[in-house]
């Protein structure tokens, strides 16, 4: 085991707000929320330290600092829910009940939705998925979270077309050909970003009598929506890519559908009353949540959903468009690379971007870009195999994505070390595993836990 003492000192001495004050004076474009992994050091092949730069947010995002801060607070009264006598259990329930009707808030629910709590997206659009009375129409540009739910008969696939506008046409008439229960779409591309018209998606739905879910894994973090205003009718997220990763979600919309729908999990604080030869099942959400729920997980996500509030969705847009243009534009100067896009006309897209290259292989550019310069980044095909195979021309592409915690110094380095990276090669030999590309001799110390 090697020492890591000088790692946690690095981290501690790096996270000092002078020194973060410092560092984000020195940048152009600074970050605009605290991470807890702000100035986060870590080791390089060769040896030594340097700042990590995280552009793997579209997969999971570290905690907002207000986020892991307020967990430290609550910890000490965590109890069970609803069912406790003392006053930590008290505590408990309310704090559950006041991140339920926090998440209603920021997402502009209508008084009668439901805000059941979930794992995470896959989960909460599971749930639905049990619910739908009828058939379900889903794009080929869905994360598998929102197409493998949807199955059998009762799933039509539309292959999105080159445009929106034709996308949408193709939709109009798949929905006109049969009726259609539910309308299921991402709310922006987890590949390229591209964020998709959900008003213009509801008001088609609604045209054919059918209702909007959205995934929302993606766009909830970086955009702010509302139900109510846009006329989604199911909305589903996950905590963890929304800087609150402590292992919770939701699916948030209209209680008949839910109500009407066997209990996503059978036990206990689901039932009004349990014989041995019968069951009266709850309504509302407590219908889906047997079980002790993820309390710390929920809480999380409250506070960072007010933490959005607190910084402005005007800045938080202002931020992430500034530092999306910059990598895109930083992209289209780079030799023998493509940016991957699913629409010609989609002009909104949030901080994420996925190429291919002309030569080589990108995972190996994503393990040296990782062990090399301490850039997080992510290859393979996301989770969104139909997708990337109808619009890449490899097999797997390589995702930069950036959010609150991102600067323009953060861009930069990415774009330097993908250029010197293409231009020379890696510096360090790689071996190609089961799980893909590794320093063939990887002499970096490891955090002690
Ligand atoms: C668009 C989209 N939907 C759904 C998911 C699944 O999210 P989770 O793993 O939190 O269930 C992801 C994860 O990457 C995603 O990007």
């Amino acid at each position: 085991m090697i020492a890591t003492e000088s790692t946690a000192a690095r981290i501690a001495r790096t996270s000092e707000p002078a020194a973060m004050a410092e560092a984000a004076e020195q940048r152009p474009l600074g970050p605009l929320a605290r991470l807890v992994d702000a100035e986060l050091e870590v080791p390089v092949l060769g040896g030594g330290f340097v700042r990590h730069v995280n552009l793997d947010i579209a997969a999971s995002a570290p905690a907002l600092a207000a986020v892991a801060a307020h967990v430290a607070e609550v910890l000490p009264y965590y109890a069970s829910v609803h069912r406790g006598t003392g006053y930590p259990s008290q505590q408990t329930t309310a704090l559950v009940e006041a991140a339920r009707a926090t998440v209603a808030r920021h997402i502009g629910a209508r008084d009668d939705d439901l805000v059941v709590f979930t794992r995470n997206t896959t989960d909460a659009l599971n749930l639905l998925a049990a619910a739908v009375p009828g058939d379900t129409v889903v794009l080929d540009l869905e994360h598998h979270a929102n197409l493998l739910p949807w199955r059998g008969g009762a799933r039509r696939v539309v292959v999105a077309r080159p445009t929106v506008t034709e996308t949408l046409e193709v939709l109009d008439a798949e929905l006109a050909r049969r009726p259609v229960a539910l309308l299921t779409v991402t709310g922006a591309s987890n590949v390229t970003g591209e964020v998709l018209p959900i008003d213009r998606l509801a008001a088609l739905a609604h045209a054919h009598g059918a209702r909007l879910a959205v995934d929302a894994a993606q766009l909830l973090p970086h955009r702010r929506v509302s139900l109510e205003a846009s006329g989604i009718d199911y909305l589903a997220f996950s905590g963890h890519k929304a800087y609150a990763p402590f292992g919770a979600g939701a699916l948030i919309g209209r209680a008949d559908w839910l109500d009407a729908a066997p209990a996503y999990l059978a036990g206990g604080g689901a039932v009004e009353s349990v014989a041995l030869d019968r069951v009266a099942w709850k309504q509302g959400v407590a219908r889906h949540e047997a079980g002790t729920p993820n309390v710390i997980g929920i809480a999380a996500i409250a506070r960072a959903l007010g933490e959005f509030e607190r910084l402005g969705d005007a800045a938080r847009d202002r931020h992430e468009r500034a530092l999306t243009e910059r990598l895109h534009a930083g992209l289209a100067a780079q030799r023998g690379v493509r940016v991957v896009r699913g629409f010609d006309d989609a002009d909104d897209r949030l901080g994420i971007a996925t190429i291919e290259l002309e030569r080589g292989s990108v995972g190996l550019l994503a393990a040296a870009l990782g062990a090399e310069h301490g850039i997080s980044v992510r290859a393979g095909r996301f989770c969104a195999h139909p997708f990337f195979e109808r619009v890449a021309s490899r097999a797997n592409g390589l995702r930069a994505s950036l959010g609150a915690g991102s600067s323009a110094d953060d861009v930069d380095r990415f774009l330097a070390a993908l250029g010197r990276l293409i231009a020379d090669g890696p510096a360090h030999a790689y071996d190609r595993g089961p799980e893909g590309w590794h320093p063939l001799a990887d002499d970096r110390p490891r955090p002690a836990f």
